[in-house]
């Protein structure tokens, strides 16, 4: 076996009505006064929103809340337009830490509580930071600032609402600006608490659930046959896969009322973001990060459209090569996991497989009614764009610019 480690991860809480135990979390990180950031559009409901802000206060913990619906991201993703960019700002970031020290007079929060998706979660990480550190949290951002971040930052808990990004486990936020979709990063932002309440996900809007849900099995599969993985990363990504698998189309469907579900699903997701800060992505998020910084188009949209294509090129050029079996076998057991069949499944040859787990990569995005790349304004003359300043991060395969091309083009 080789020499691999595992970055720290959350304190995890997990399961129906956890959301209950958010105010003793904050009591045990010795909190009295929190900065809560919610998404009112993933807790829309108010009794909802007033009773997670009630269970803090009762367990004695003063908290004041910041709305997000101020911000991009909230808008149905399969809605292409201005806006529908599902990133966090950097400027909001700024605009929240200076708004709440002056009504502290100066002062600043104990800690951070972010409800909401990927994008609000991001934001109550990078608060977490921002808070302790000087100027713009612009500054500290990779290939965009000129600061290093300290790593000091206040306790943060994390409550995704959403099934998709795991930025619930890792240790970066994506803060993005017109023109760029950067991560602030440090070992140290990993949230303190996980809080996971499949029963906060039931409100998750139809075309939300697919698109997250699909970035969530993006962020898994790459994982599992990332050029870095490792063993706990492979045994984490299958049975995320595993999880996805059975209860991705569910949870699309009548998510509304079907908890297990939705379990599944944030099980999936949190995995993935656990996977993803270990063993790393492959190339379809080698692109995305372009086409963000370039389009309006979701992320997870991005990555449901773009990976049966990649899985498939990438099935053709690593076949054939002796040094590949390993990871074409890995691939394999990713159709099984995703079809719902055991791994002594007898599924006929190798290739079988592989067009199986293609098909069903199809399947997932054809059922949720993913809309194509071109909706987004993403044309030929932009695909060339996205091709040239993407990568192909830890895929098993590394595709030339002019194979990224033709890859953007098959899902325009
Ligand atoms: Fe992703």
């Amino acid at each position: 076996m080789r020499t691999f480690g595992l970055a720290r991860t959350p304190r995890l809480l997990f399961g129906a009505g956890e959301i209950v135990r958010l105010g003793e979390c904050l009591v045990g990180l010795g909190a009295h006064d929190v900065l809560v950031v919610i998404s009112p559009s993933a807790v829309a409901d108010p009794e909802t929103r007033d009773g997670i802000m009630r269970v803090i206060r009762e367990a004695g913990v003063g908290a004041s809340y910041v709305r997000y619906d101020a911000l991009p991201g909230t808008l149905d993703p399969f809605e292409p337009g201005e806006g529908c960019c599902a990133e966090a700002s950097p400027d909001v970031v700024d605009a929240i830490v200076a708004d709440a020290t002056s009504a502290r007079s100066g002062g600043r929060p104990e800690a951070i509580v972010a409800i909401g998706g990927g994008s609000a979660i991001d934001t109550g990480k990078a608060l977490s930071a921002a808070f302790l550190e000087d100027g713009s949290i612009t500054d500290y951002l990779e290939g965009v600032g000129t600061r290093t971040p300290s790593g000091r930052k206040l306790p943060f808990v994390a409550v995704p609402t959403t099934a998709g990004t795991g930025s619930e486990a890792t240790k970066n936020a994506v803060l993005s600006r017109p023109g760029f979709k950067k991560s602030l990063r440090h070992d140290r932002y990993v949230a303190d608490i996980a809080l996971i309440d499949p029963r906060l996900q039931l409100s998750c809007p139809r075309s939300q659930t697919a698109a997250s849900g699909l970035d969530a099995i993006t962020q898994l599969l790459e994982a599992y046959v990332s050029l870095t993985a490792n063993p706990v990363t492979d045994a984490l990504a299958l049975d995320g896969l595993r999880a996805a698998g059975r209860s991705f189309l569910p949870a699309v469907d009548r998510g509304e009322s079907d908890v297990e579900a939705r379990a599944d699903m944030a099980y999936a997701a949190c995995l993935s973001g656990i996977c993803l800060a270990n063993a790393g992505l492959g190339t379809v998020h080698g692109l995305a990060g372009a086409a963000g910084a370039r389009s309006s188009v979701p992320h997870g949209v991005f990555c449901g459209t773009l990976l049966p294509h990649v899985v498939e090129r990438t099935v053709a050029a690593l076949s054939g090569h002796p040094e590949a079996h390993g990871t074409l076998r890995k691939l394999a057991a990713a159709g099984w996991a995703l079809c719902g069949r055991e791994s002594g499944f007898s599924g006929g040859s190798l290739e079988d497989q592989h067009r199986m787990l293609v098909g069903r990569l199809a399947e997932l995005a054809r059922v949720a009614a993913l809309p194509r790349l071109a909706g987004y304004g993403i044309d030929e003359a932009l695909a060339r764009q996205i091709a040239e300043a993407g990568d192909n991060k830890q895929n098993p395969h590394q595709f030339d610019v002019d194979e990224r091309y033709e890859l953007l083009l098959r899902a325009l």
